[in-house]
């Protein structure tokens, strides 16, 4: 299939990175379509780590183009930091990188909003990365962002920039806002950095639909999760941006039709990080053992990762808010040796049984979790090539999960590494 979109299906984590790296040796293009450095993608190339924050999974294969889109909110300091920090030489990565005119830059502005923001909510935090996420994409919906196509142009850039900086000085600490608003300042700084980029402001969408009608294979690379959406994700404890398979056109410049296949990925459990409703959180024993047999810390902000059971509810209301055609399913290797498996089929509050997301979020706080429990295996999972090699326990796991999202598990991940992957049905 030409145009592949790889999802996160639940609160981020789920190992997006190492499954967009394994794909990308197939891809022509690698496309990021939306957040930004909020983001940690881990990948493991030649033995060697990598945590992508802005730049596509693809960048290492010297293949595939990889593409920014205007979804994505740009740190310009980052993004020439992790360009630094993969030692790719200049040459490569201006041949495979371009970069949307319509991306918005997240300016230091944005870094002490969100801290700020957060100071000031205290125990209502949403606990985010603090990477300015949330205020760059409130400038974009408030017409005062700056975008990477207005660096193009020097006067125009430092009005853009004087119109943004002189909406936020007034809300800021006054030291800070001398720090951080001072428009000559930023207007001298932000073109500097963004120089070696001019020549890579591109229109995503013409590449993209030139691409693919010349039967060029595009991998699409979600960020963060489902449950992270602006929308259909744990409002107010999301991201601020379209986490779903429909911030593909919006963040990239093509329409629904230009995309062939959609894919969720899955731990085989479930995490989270930062705060806001997580049903089937376990804050027992059984949260600790997954926590640390699954490195269960955050790529970006190094926080520990909320563990808990699957939430078939919660991959329900996924596989539907993406028209899912199948599921990743990650992690697998974390489960073995664990007694029994719980997975949440059903909430029950307040005397109501719920299969489907309540609609009321006070509901949605104090859901419980209804379990039905799985028998464990004893083996190792690891070295598993094919389905038939898993535990029988472990394949009946994952039918039973096929089963109740009727949904098929096309990709099963069983180690960190790029080859402990187990493709069931070729996906691209
Ligand atoms: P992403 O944000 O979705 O790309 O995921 P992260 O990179 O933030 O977190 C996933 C973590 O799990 C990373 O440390 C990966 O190296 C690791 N990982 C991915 N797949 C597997 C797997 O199948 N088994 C194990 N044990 N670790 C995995
Ligand atoms: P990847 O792409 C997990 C979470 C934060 C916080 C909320 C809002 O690696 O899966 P933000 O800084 O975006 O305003 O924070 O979203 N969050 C993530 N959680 N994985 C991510 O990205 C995340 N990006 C943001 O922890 O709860
Ligand atoms: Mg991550």
């Amino acid at each position: 299939m030409p145009s592949l979109v790889i999802i996160g299906a639940q609160w981020g984590d789920e190992g997006k990175g190492k499954i967009v790296d394994a794909l990308a040796d197939q891809a022509d293009v690698v496309v990021r379509f939306q957040g930004g450095d909020n983001a940690g993608h881990t990948v493991f190339h030649d033995g060697q780590k990598f945590v992508f924050h802005i730049l596509p999974c693809g960048i290492l294969r010297p293949r595939a183009m990889n593409l920014i889109g205007g979804g994505v909110v740009v740190n310009p300091t980052k993004l020439t930091e992790e360009l630094a920090a993969i030692r790719l030489p200049e040459s490569a990565w201006r041949r495979r990188l371009r970069i949307s005119g319509e991306a918005h830059l997240i300016l230091d502005c944005h870094l002490a909003l969100d801290q700020a923001a957060e100071a000031r909510r205290g125990s209502l935090k949403i606990g985010t990365t603090q990477r300015g996420i949330g205020p760059a994409y409130a400038d974009r919906a408030a017409r005062t962002g700056v975008r990477m196509g207005d660096s193009l142009e020097p006067d125009y850039f430092r009005a853009r920039v004087k119109i943004c900086l002189d909406s936020h000085r007034a809300l800021l600490p006054k030291e800070r806002a001398r720090e951080v608003c001072d428009v000559e300042k930023v207007t001298e700084e932000t073109l500097a950095l963004l120089k070696p980029f001019r020549d890579l402001i591109v229109d995503t969408g013409v590449l993209l639909d030139t691409a693919r009608r010349n039967g060029k294979h595009i991998l699409y690379e979600g960020a963060q999760g489902t449950m992270l959406d602006i929308g259909a994700g744990t409002y107010p404890y999301v991201t601020s941006s379209h986490t779903i398979a429909g911030g593909v056109c919006v963040g990239t410049g093509i329409g629904p039709h230009a995309i062939d296949r959609i894919l969720g990925v899955s731990k085989a459990y479930a995490t989270r990080v930062g705060e806001g409703p997580f049903t089937t959180e376990l804050h027992d024993a059984t949260g600790e053992i997954l926590r640390s047999i699954g490195g269960e810390y955050g790529a970006t902000t190094k926080r520990p990762r909320r563990c808990g059971w699957l939430d078939i509810v919660q991959l329900r209301r996924a596989a539907r808010l993406n028209s899912l055609d199948g599921l990743i399913l990650t992690k697998l290797d974390v489960l073995d040796g664990l007694e029994q498996i719980g997975v949440c089929t059903a909430y029950r509050c307040g005397g109501k049984r719920y299969t489907e997301w309540p609609a009321n979020p006070v509901d949605l706080a104090k859901a419980e979790p209804v379990y039905t429990f799985l028998p464990g295996w004893k083996q190792t999972t690891t070295g598993a090539t094919i389905f038939q090699q898993l535990p029988a326990s472990a394949r009946a796991y994952i039918n039973q999960i096929e089963h109740w999202l009727d949904l098929p598990v096309v990709m099963i991940s069983n180690g960190q590494d790029r080859k402990q992957l187990i493709t069931r049905r070729k996906v691209f």
